[in-house]
Protein backbone atom coordinates (compact mmCIF):
# COMPACT_ATOMS: atom_id res chain seq x y z
CA UNK A 1 0.00 0.00 0.00
CA UNK A 2 1.20 3.49 -0.90
CA UNK A 3 1.71 6.41 1.64
CA UNK A 4 -1.18 8.05 -1.26
CA UNK A 5 -3.80 5.02 -0.59
CA UNK A 6 -2.98 5.64 3.30
CA UNK A 7 -4.23 8.90 3.44
CA UNK A 8 -6.81 9.97 5.22
CA UNK A 9 -7.50 6.12 6.53
CA UNK A 10 -8.21 5.28 9.86
CA UNK A 11 -8.58 1.36 9.50
CA UNK A 12 -5.31 0.16 7.69
CA UNK A 13 -5.09 -3.37 9.39
CA UNK A 14 -2.07 -4.50 10.71
CA UNK A 15 -1.40 -8.21 10.32
CA UNK A 16 1.63 -7.81 11.97
CA UNK A 17 3.00 -8.95 15.59
CA UNK A 18 5.61 -6.65 17.01
CA UNK A 19 7.69 -6.26 19.83
CA UNK A 20 10.69 -4.00 20.44
CA UNK A 21 11.62 -1.03 22.34
CA UNK A 22 10.27 2.39 21.21
CA UNK A 23 13.42 3.96 20.50
CA UNK A 24 12.50 6.86 18.50
CA UNK A 25 11.26 9.33 21.41
CA UNK A 26 11.05 13.16 22.21
CA UNK A 27 10.98 14.40 25.31
CA UNK A 28 11.21 11.80 28.07
CA UNK A 29 9.27 9.84 30.39
CA UNK A 30 7.91 10.78 34.14
CA UNK A 31 10.42 9.70 36.61
CA UNK A 32 7.54 7.91 38.43
CA UNK A 33 5.20 6.89 35.75
CA UNK A 34 5.90 3.10 35.74
CA UNK A 35 3.21 0.51 34.77
CA UNK A 36 1.21 -1.28 31.88
CA UNK A 37 -1.27 0.53 29.33
CA UNK A 38 -2.99 -2.13 27.37
CA UNK A 39 -5.44 -1.12 24.71
CA UNK A 40 -7.73 -3.49 22.57
CA UNK A 41 -9.88 -2.66 19.30
CA UNK A 42 -10.52 -4.55 15.89
CA UNK A 43 -6.95 -5.08 14.27
CA UNK A 44 -8.04 -5.95 10.90
CA UNK A 45 -11.49 -5.65 8.95
CA UNK A 46 -11.22 -8.92 6.68
CA UNK A 47 -11.55 -12.50 7.67
CA UNK A 48 -10.83 -15.28 5.41
CA UNK A 49 -10.11 -12.44 2.02
CA UNK A 50 -13.81 -11.55 3.07
CA UNK A 51 -14.01 -7.28 3.95
CA UNK A 52 -15.83 -7.05 6.58
CA UNK A 53 -19.04 -5.18 7.03
CA UNK A 54 -18.38 -3.11 9.92
CA UNK A 55 -15.88 -1.71 12.63
CA UNK A 56 -17.45 -3.70 15.20
CA UNK A 57 -16.60 -7.03 13.68
CA UNK A 58 -12.85 -6.86 13.19
CA UNK A 59 -10.99 -9.51 15.18
CA UNK A 60 -9.50 -8.19 18.56
CA UNK A 61 -5.56 -7.22 19.05
CA UNK A 62 -4.07 -5.96 21.85
CA UNK A 63 -1.95 -3.81 22.37
CA UNK A 64 0.55 -3.49 25.15
CA UNK A 65 3.06 -0.44 26.22
CA UNK A 66 5.29 -1.25 29.19
CA UNK A 67 6.68 1.23 30.83
CA UNK A 68 10.00 0.64 33.37
CA UNK A 69 13.19 2.57 33.37
CA UNK A 70 12.68 5.06 31.21
CA UNK A 71 11.36 3.26 28.03
CA UNK A 72 8.06 1.75 26.76
CA UNK A 73 8.41 -1.59 25.17
CA UNK A 74 5.72 -2.24 22.56
CA UNK A 75 3.78 -5.70 21.85
CA UNK A 76 1.07 -6.61 19.99
CA UNK A 77 -0.68 -9.61 19.72
CA UNK A 78 -4.25 -10.95 17.97
CA UNK A 79 -6.45 -12.74 20.51
CA UNK A 80 -7.13 -16.51 19.24
CA UNK A 81 -10.46 -16.47 19.18
CA UNK A 82 -12.16 -19.35 16.75
CA UNK A 83 -12.98 -16.64 14.59
CA UNK A 84 -9.41 -15.09 14.13
CA UNK A 85 -7.61 -18.52 13.99
CA UNK A 86 -10.31 -20.18 11.29
CA UNK A 87 -10.24 -16.91 9.08
CA UNK A 88 -6.43 -17.86 8.83
CA UNK A 89 -7.39 -20.75 6.42
CA UNK A 90 -10.63 -20.08 5.27
CA UNK A 91 -12.57 -18.69 2.49
CA UNK A 92 -14.34 -16.01 3.15
CA UNK A 93 -15.61 -15.07 6.89
CA UNK A 94 -16.02 -18.18 8.74
CA UNK A 95 -18.73 -17.33 11.06
CA UNK A 96 -21.32 -14.53 10.96
CA UNK A 97 -20.48 -11.63 12.91
CA UNK A 98 -22.76 -8.73 14.01
CA UNK A 99 -22.87 -6.87 10.80
CA UNK A 100 -21.33 -9.51 8.24
CA UNK A 101 -22.73 -12.36 6.68
CA UNK A 102 -20.72 -15.46 6.23
CA UNK A 103 -20.87 -16.96 1.82
CA UNK A 104 -22.89 -19.07 1.78
CA UNK A 105 -26.33 -17.24 2.17
CA UNK A 106 -29.25 -18.24 4.39
CA UNK A 107 -28.31 -21.48 5.27
CA UNK A 108 -24.79 -20.90 6.10
CA UNK A 109 -26.04 -17.76 8.12
CA UNK A 110 -29.47 -18.86 9.58
CA UNK A 111 -29.62 -20.21 13.51
CA UNK A 112 -25.97 -18.55 13.80
CA UNK A 113 -24.46 -15.93 16.64
CA UNK A 114 -22.36 -13.74 16.23
CA UNK A 115 -18.70 -14.91 16.28
CA UNK A 116 -16.89 -13.48 19.86
CA UNK A 117 -13.80 -11.59 18.27
CA UNK A 118 -12.98 -10.20 22.04
CA UNK A 119 -12.40 -6.91 20.11
CA UNK A 120 -13.90 -4.04 22.33
CA UNK A 121 -12.15 -3.83 25.86
CA UNK A 122 -9.22 -5.12 28.14
CA UNK A 123 -9.00 -5.21 31.77
CA UNK A 124 -6.90 -6.80 34.37
CA UNK A 125 -8.83 -8.11 37.54
CA UNK A 126 -7.81 -10.60 40.33
CA UNK A 127 -4.53 -10.77 38.57
CA UNK A 128 -5.96 -12.29 35.14
CA UNK A 129 -5.95 -9.87 31.99
CA UNK A 130 -9.16 -9.97 30.35
CA UNK A 131 -10.10 -8.78 26.84
CA UNK A 132 -13.68 -8.49 26.74
CA UNK A 133 -16.28 -8.73 23.96
CA UNK A 134 -19.85 -7.42 24.77
CA UNK A 135 -21.96 -10.18 23.56
CA UNK A 136 -20.07 -13.39 25.03
CA UNK A 137 -17.89 -13.90 27.72
CA UNK A 138 -14.07 -12.45 28.42
CA UNK A 139 -10.92 -14.11 26.29
CA UNK A 140 -8.00 -14.50 29.26
CA UNK A 141 -4.80 -13.25 28.05
CA UNK A 142 -1.25 -13.78 29.21
CA UNK A 143 -0.62 -10.19 30.92
CA UNK A 144 3.33 -10.57 30.14
CA UNK A 145 3.33 -12.22 26.45
CA UNK A 146 -0.42 -11.44 25.17
CA UNK A 147 -1.06 -14.82 24.42
CA UNK A 148 -4.37 -16.13 24.47
CA UNK A 149 -4.55 -19.15 27.46
CA UNK A 150 -8.91 -19.20 26.41
CA UNK A 151 -12.64 -18.28 27.34
CA UNK A 152 -12.99 -16.87 30.33
CA UNK A 153 -16.40 -17.84 32.39
CA UNK A 154 -15.27 -17.22 36.09
CA UNK A 155 -15.00 -21.18 36.45
CA UNK A 156 -18.54 -21.74 35.00
CA UNK A 157 -20.37 -19.20 37.07
CA UNK A 158 -20.68 -17.01 33.74
CA UNK A 159 -23.16 -19.23 31.55
CA UNK A 160 -23.91 -20.59 28.33
CA UNK A 161 -24.97 -17.20 26.40
CA UNK A 162 -23.94 -15.74 29.48
CA UNK A 163 -22.36 -12.33 28.05
CA UNK A 164 -19.76 -9.91 29.89
CA UNK A 165 -19.79 -6.57 28.74
CA UNK A 166 -16.76 -4.44 27.83
CA UNK A 167 -17.09 -1.45 30.08
CA UNK A 168 -17.00 -2.98 33.60
CA UNK A 169 -16.40 -0.76 36.86
CA UNK A 170 -14.61 -1.14 40.17
CA UNK A 171 -15.60 -0.24 43.76
CA UNK A 172 -11.86 1.02 44.74
CA UNK A 173 -12.77 0.22 48.72
CA UNK A 174 -13.45 -3.65 48.20
CA UNK A 175 -11.77 -4.07 45.04
CA UNK A 176 -15.09 -5.56 43.50
CA UNK A 177 -15.71 -5.47 40.05
CA UNK A 178 -19.36 -4.85 38.70
CA UNK A 179 -20.58 -5.20 35.32
CA UNK A 180 -23.54 -6.41 33.07
CA UNK A 181 -24.56 -8.74 30.22
CA UNK A 182 -26.96 -8.49 27.74
CA UNK A 183 -29.13 -11.34 27.47
CA UNK A 184 -31.71 -11.95 25.08
CA UNK A 185 -33.40 -15.38 25.63
CA UNK A 186 -34.97 -16.62 27.30
CA UNK A 187 -36.07 -13.17 27.77
CA UNK A 188 -34.61 -9.48 27.21
CA UNK A 189 -32.57 -8.36 30.33
CA UNK A 190 -29.74 -6.97 31.36
CA UNK A 191 -27.99 -9.48 33.76
CA UNK A 192 -25.89 -7.50 36.59
CA UNK A 193 -22.73 -9.25 38.41
CA UNK A 194 -19.93 -8.84 40.75
CA UNK A 195 -16.91 -9.91 40.40
CA UNK A 196 -15.14 -9.89 43.64
CA UNK A 197 -11.30 -8.96 44.22
CA UNK A 198 -10.47 -12.69 44.21
CA UNK A 199 -12.18 -13.44 40.57
CA UNK A 200 -15.38 -14.84 42.12
CA UNK A 201 -18.36 -14.23 39.90
CA UNK A 202 -21.75 -13.73 41.15
CA UNK A 203 -25.54 -12.52 40.20
CA UNK A 204 -26.76 -9.59 41.70
CA UNK A 205 -30.11 -9.89 39.96
CA UNK A 206 -31.57 -8.35 36.37
CA UNK A 207 -32.98 -5.70 34.85
CA UNK A 208 -36.00 -6.49 32.63
CA UNK A 209 -36.30 -4.95 29.15
CA UNK A 210 -39.57 -4.14 27.48
CA UNK A 211 -38.35 -6.12 24.43
CA UNK A 212 -34.43 -6.78 22.53
CA UNK A 213 -33.13 -3.34 23.10
CA UNK A 214 -29.05 -2.29 22.81
CA UNK A 215 -27.23 -1.58 26.25
CA UNK A 216 -23.33 -1.18 25.64
CA UNK A 217 -22.44 0.24 29.35
CA UNK A 218 -23.51 1.52 32.28
CA UNK A 219 -22.45 3.94 35.54
CA UNK A 220 -21.63 2.67 38.88
CA UNK A 221 -22.75 4.95 42.51
CA UNK A 222 -22.31 3.93 45.57
CA UNK A 223 -25.78 2.35 45.81
CA UNK A 224 -26.62 1.27 42.47
CA UNK A 225 -25.52 -0.04 39.20
CA UNK A 226 -27.26 2.72 36.50
CA UNK A 227 -28.65 2.16 33.24
CA UNK A 228 -29.74 4.45 30.78
CA UNK A 229 -31.07 2.42 28.06
CA UNK A 230 -31.44 4.18 24.79
CA UNK A 231 -34.34 3.78 22.45
CA UNK A 232 -32.27 1.36 20.26
CA UNK A 233 -34.48 -2.01 19.85
CA UNK A 234 -34.17 -4.75 17.63
CA UNK A 235 -38.29 -5.09 16.44
CA UNK A 236 -39.05 -8.40 16.57
CA UNK A 237 -39.60 -8.82 12.51
CA UNK A 238 -36.42 -7.99 12.30
CA UNK A 239 -34.68 -9.58 14.58
CA UNK A 240 -36.21 -12.84 13.77
CA UNK A 241 -34.76 -12.09 10.22
CA UNK A 242 -31.13 -11.86 11.50
CA UNK A 243 -31.46 -14.52 13.18
CA UNK A 244 -32.93 -16.84 10.28
CA UNK A 245 -29.94 -15.23 7.63
CA UNK A 246 -31.81 -12.52 5.81
CA UNK A 247 -30.35 -9.97 7.01
CA UNK A 248 -27.33 -8.54 9.72
CA UNK A 249 -27.69 -8.09 13.74
CA UNK A 250 -26.82 -4.46 13.52
CA UNK A 251 -28.98 -4.03 10.55
CA UNK A 252 -32.07 -5.19 12.96
CA UNK A 253 -31.46 -2.55 15.20
CA UNK A 254 -34.06 0.37 15.18
CA UNK A 255 -34.16 3.84 16.76
CA UNK A 256 -37.45 3.90 18.35
CA UNK A 257 -37.54 7.76 19.45
CA UNK A 258 -41.23 7.07 20.82
CA UNK A 259 -40.23 4.99 23.17
CA UNK A 260 -37.78 7.51 24.93
CA UNK A 261 -35.23 6.52 27.28
CA UNK A 262 -35.23 3.96 30.12
CA UNK A 263 -33.01 4.47 33.08
CA UNK A 264 -33.12 1.54 35.82
CA UNK A 265 -31.32 1.64 38.76
CA UNK A 266 -30.46 -1.54 39.91
CA UNK A 267 -29.50 -1.79 43.52
CA UNK A 268 -25.61 -2.91 44.00
CA UNK A 269 -26.97 -6.13 46.80
CA UNK A 270 -29.59 -7.42 44.53
CA UNK A 271 -33.62 -6.53 44.84
CA UNK A 272 -35.44 -4.93 42.45
CA UNK A 273 -34.49 -2.11 39.99
CA UNK A 274 -36.08 1.55 40.04
CA UNK A 275 -36.95 2.62 36.33
CA UNK A 276 -37.98 6.20 35.14
CA UNK A 277 -38.13 7.14 32.24
CA UNK A 278 -36.98 10.73 29.95
CA UNK A 279 -36.36 11.95 26.39
CA UNK A 280 -34.76 10.23 24.06
CA UNK A 281 -31.07 9.73 24.04
CA UNK A 282 -28.20 8.71 21.62
CA UNK A 283 -25.22 7.43 23.51
CA UNK A 284 -23.10 4.49 23.54
CA UNK A 285 -20.57 5.68 26.41
CA UNK A 286 -21.55 6.38 30.39
CA UNK A 287 -18.73 8.26 32.10
CA UNK A 288 -18.91 8.18 35.61
CA UNK A 289 -22.37 7.91 38.26
CA UNK A 290 -22.35 9.41 42.04
CA UNK A 291 -24.82 10.51 44.21
CA UNK A 292 -25.56 13.92 45.26
CA UNK A 293 -27.53 13.84 48.71
CA UNK A 294 -31.09 11.87 47.38
CA UNK A 295 -30.17 12.49 43.64
CA UNK A 296 -29.01 9.94 41.57
CA UNK A 297 -26.21 11.25 38.52
CA UNK A 298 -24.84 10.35 36.09
CA UNK A 299 -22.77 11.47 33.45
CA UNK A 300 -22.77 10.25 29.25
CA UNK A 301 -21.74 11.01 26.00
CA UNK A 302 -24.56 12.26 23.80
CA UNK A 303 -25.22 12.25 20.43
CA UNK A 304 -26.65 14.96 18.07
CA UNK A 305 -27.05 12.72 15.27
CA UNK A 306 -29.22 9.61 14.35
CA UNK A 307 -28.53 6.21 15.01
CA UNK A 308 -28.53 5.84 11.19
CA UNK A 309 -25.67 8.72 10.62
CA UNK A 310 -23.34 6.73 13.84
CA UNK A 311 -23.88 3.63 12.58
CA UNK A 312 -23.45 4.31 8.82
CA UNK A 313 -19.59 6.05 10.00
CA UNK A 314 -18.87 2.84 11.93
CA UNK A 315 -20.00 0.57 8.64
CA UNK A 316 -18.42 2.87 6.54
CA UNK A 317 -14.90 2.42 8.33
CA UNK A 318 -13.00 1.06 5.36
CA UNK A 319 -12.72 4.78 3.61
CA UNK A 320 -11.90 6.00 7.23
CA UNK A 321 -14.23 8.84 9.19
CA UNK A 322 -13.21 11.30 7.48
CA UNK A 323 -14.92 10.46 4.09
CA UNK A 324 -18.34 11.22 5.97
CA UNK A 325 -19.91 14.12 6.32
CA UNK A 326 -20.71 14.03 9.93
CA UNK A 327 -18.29 15.68 12.88
CA UNK A 328 -17.17 13.21 15.19
CA UNK A 329 -18.82 12.71 18.71
CA UNK A 330 -21.58 13.84 20.95
CA UNK A 331 -21.49 16.26 23.79
CA UNK A 332 -21.15 15.58 27.68
CA UNK A 333 -24.81 15.49 29.04
CA UNK A 334 -25.22 14.97 32.81
CA UNK A 335 -28.58 13.32 33.96
CA UNK A 336 -29.95 14.46 37.44
CA UNK A 337 -32.59 11.85 38.87
CA UNK A 338 -34.52 13.36 41.72
CA UNK A 339 -36.14 11.16 44.45
CA UNK A 340 -39.42 11.76 43.15
CA UNK A 341 -38.63 10.36 39.49
CA UNK A 342 -37.68 13.94 37.58
CA UNK A 343 -34.87 13.64 35.32
CA UNK A 344 -32.90 16.96 34.97
CA UNK A 345 -30.40 17.21 31.80
CA UNK A 346 -27.47 19.29 32.53
CA UNK A 347 -25.25 20.33 29.65
CA UNK A 348 -21.11 19.88 30.11
CA UNK A 349 -19.63 20.67 27.38
CA UNK A 350 -20.01 22.10 23.78
CA UNK A 351 -16.98 20.29 22.06
CA UNK A 352 -17.93 17.06 19.96
CA UNK A 353 -16.04 14.19 21.53
CA UNK A 354 -16.49 10.67 22.71
CA UNK A 355 -14.39 7.91 24.86
CA UNK A 356 -15.38 9.35 28.15
CA UNK A 357 -12.31 8.86 30.39
CA UNK A 358 -11.64 10.11 34.24
CA UNK A 359 -9.61 9.56 37.07
CA UNK A 360 -11.08 6.26 38.03
CA UNK A 361 -10.28 6.53 41.82
CA UNK A 362 -13.29 8.89 41.62
CA UNK A 363 -15.61 6.18 40.34
CA UNK A 364 -19.13 6.48 41.68
CA UNK A 365 -17.96 10.04 43.62
CA UNK A 366 -18.01 13.55 42.03
CA UNK A 367 -14.93 14.13 39.00
CA UNK A 368 -14.64 17.58 38.72
CA UNK A 369 -12.44 16.78 35.05
CA UNK A 370 -13.65 14.61 32.14
CA UNK A 371 -11.16 13.96 29.14
CA UNK A 372 -12.69 13.22 25.73
CA UNK A 373 -11.35 12.56 22.61
CA UNK A 374 -13.16 15.14 20.19
CA UNK A 375 -12.83 16.47 16.75
CA UNK A 376 -12.28 19.85 17.20
CA UNK A 377 -13.61 22.22 14.25
CA UNK A 378 -16.36 20.10 12.99
CA UNK A 379 -13.96 17.19 12.53
CA UNK A 380 -15.41 14.20 11.28
CA UNK A 381 -12.05 12.15 13.25
CA UNK A 382 -10.66 12.83 17.19
CA UNK A 383 -8.26 15.56 16.51
CA UNK A 384 -7.63 16.46 20.22
CA UNK A 385 -7.60 15.08 23.78
CA UNK A 386 -10.30 17.63 26.05
CA UNK A 387 -10.87 17.91 29.63
CA UNK A 388 -13.89 19.16 30.68
CA UNK A 389 -13.89 20.96 34.05
CA UNK A 390 -17.29 20.17 35.12
CA UNK A 391 -17.66 22.13 37.94
CA UNK A 392 -15.97 25.51 36.36
CA UNK A 393 -17.43 24.66 32.74
CA UNK A 394 -13.91 25.45 31.49
CA UNK A 395 -13.18 23.53 28.62
CA UNK A 396 -9.33 22.55 27.46
CA UNK A 397 -7.99 20.87 24.51
CA UNK A 398 -4.71 19.70 23.41
CA UNK A 399 -4.50 19.23 19.73
CA UNK A 400 -2.86 16.89 18.07
CA UNK A 401 -0.63 18.21 15.21
CA UNK A 402 -2.34 18.50 11.95
CA UNK A 403 -3.74 15.13 10.62
CA UNK A 404 -3.35 13.28 13.77
CA UNK A 405 -6.19 11.54 15.11
CA UNK A 406 -6.64 10.19 18.88
CA UNK A 407 -7.54 7.02 20.23
CA UNK A 408 -8.97 7.36 23.50
CA UNK A 409 -6.77 8.73 26.34
CA UNK A 410 -6.20 7.10 29.71
CA UNK A 411 -5.64 8.52 32.88
CA UNK A 412 -2.99 7.16 35.68
CA UNK A 413 -2.27 9.41 38.56
CA UNK A 414 1.27 10.40 39.53
CA UNK A 415 1.85 8.18 42.96
CA UNK A 416 0.93 9.68 45.67
CA UNK A 417 -0.69 12.70 43.96
CA UNK A 418 -3.67 14.41 46.18
CA UNK A 419 -5.07 16.41 43.40
CA UNK A 420 -7.89 15.14 40.87
CA UNK A 421 -5.86 15.94 37.42
CA UNK A 422 -2.03 15.39 39.42
CA UNK A 423 -1.29 12.80 36.71
CA UNK A 424 -0.86 11.85 32.95
CA UNK A 425 -3.02 10.86 30.03
CA UNK A 426 -1.53 8.01 27.77
CA UNK A 427 -2.99 8.41 24.18
CA UNK A 428 -2.17 6.71 21.35
CA UNK A 429 -2.36 8.80 18.34
CA UNK A 430 -1.91 8.32 14.76
CA UNK A 431 -0.03 10.17 11.66
CA UNK A 432 -2.75 9.53 9.34
CA UNK A 433 -0.53 10.65 6.05
CA UNK A 434 2.36 8.82 7.15
CA UNK A 435 0.32 5.67 8.49
CA UNK A 436 2.52 5.86 11.82
CA UNK A 437 1.27 5.99 15.52
CA UNK A 438 2.60 6.90 18.29
CA UNK A 439 2.34 6.68 21.77
CA UNK A 440 2.19 10.54 23.42
CA UNK A 441 2.18 11.07 27.34
CA UNK A 442 0.02 14.14 28.49
CA UNK A 443 0.47 16.09 31.85
CA UNK A 444 -3.51 15.74 32.56
CA UNK A 445 -3.10 19.39 34.83
CA UNK A 446 -1.62 21.30 32.04
CA UNK A 447 -3.17 19.34 28.87
CA UNK A 448 -3.03 22.21 26.11
CA UNK A 449 1.57 21.73 26.61
CA UNK A 450 3.40 20.23 24.72
CA UNK A 451 3.15 16.47 25.36
CA UNK A 452 5.96 15.13 28.07
CA UNK A 453 6.78 12.25 25.92
CA UNK A 454 6.04 11.13 22.45
CA UNK A 455 7.29 7.79 21.29
CA UNK A 456 7.27 6.34 17.74
CA UNK A 457 6.00 3.19 16.81
CA UNK A 458 7.35 1.39 13.88
CA UNK A 459 4.44 1.09 12.23
CA UNK A 460 0.63 2.33 12.10
CA UNK A 461 -2.08 1.45 14.74
CA UNK A 462 -5.73 0.99 13.45
CA UNK A 463 -7.82 2.99 15.75
CA UNK A 464 -8.76 1.05 19.16
CA UNK A 465 -11.77 0.82 21.43
CA UNK A 466 -10.62 0.79 24.87
CA UNK A 467 -8.01 0.50 27.35
CA UNK A 468 -6.55 0.31 30.82
CA UNK A 469 -3.75 1.32 32.87
CA UNK A 470 -2.21 -0.77 35.67
CA UNK A 471 0.60 0.17 37.36
CA UNK A 472 2.26 -3.89 37.20
CA UNK A 473 4.68 -3.45 34.34
CA UNK A 474 4.76 -6.45 32.12
FE1 LIG B 1 -17.29 1.26 24.46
Amino acid sequence: MTTADNEHRDYIPLYDEYDYDIDEVAGALPEDLRGTLYRNGPGKLDAGGQQLGHLFDGDGMLSMFSITDGKVRYRNRFVRTKHYRKSLTSTGAPYRALGTMRPGGILANALQFPANVANTGVVMHAGKLLALWEGGPPTEIDPDTLDTIGVHRFGGALKWLGAFSAHPKWDKATGDMYNFGLAMVPKPSLACYRVDRTGKLGKIGQVSLPRPMFNHDFGLTPRHLVFVVAPLVFPIGKMLGAGLGLRNYIEAIEYDAARGTMIALMPRYGGKPRIVHTDPLMHLHVSNAYEDRTDTVVELVNYHATWEQLNGQLQGVQGGLADTAMPYGGTLLRLRITRSGRVIQEHLSDMQGDFPTFNLGYTSRQNRYTYLAVGLDGSAHPNAIAKVDNVSGVQQAHRLPADHFAHEAIYTPRPGATDEDDGWLLVATQDRPRALAHLRVLDAKNIENDPCYVGALRHHLPLSFHGNFTPRAA
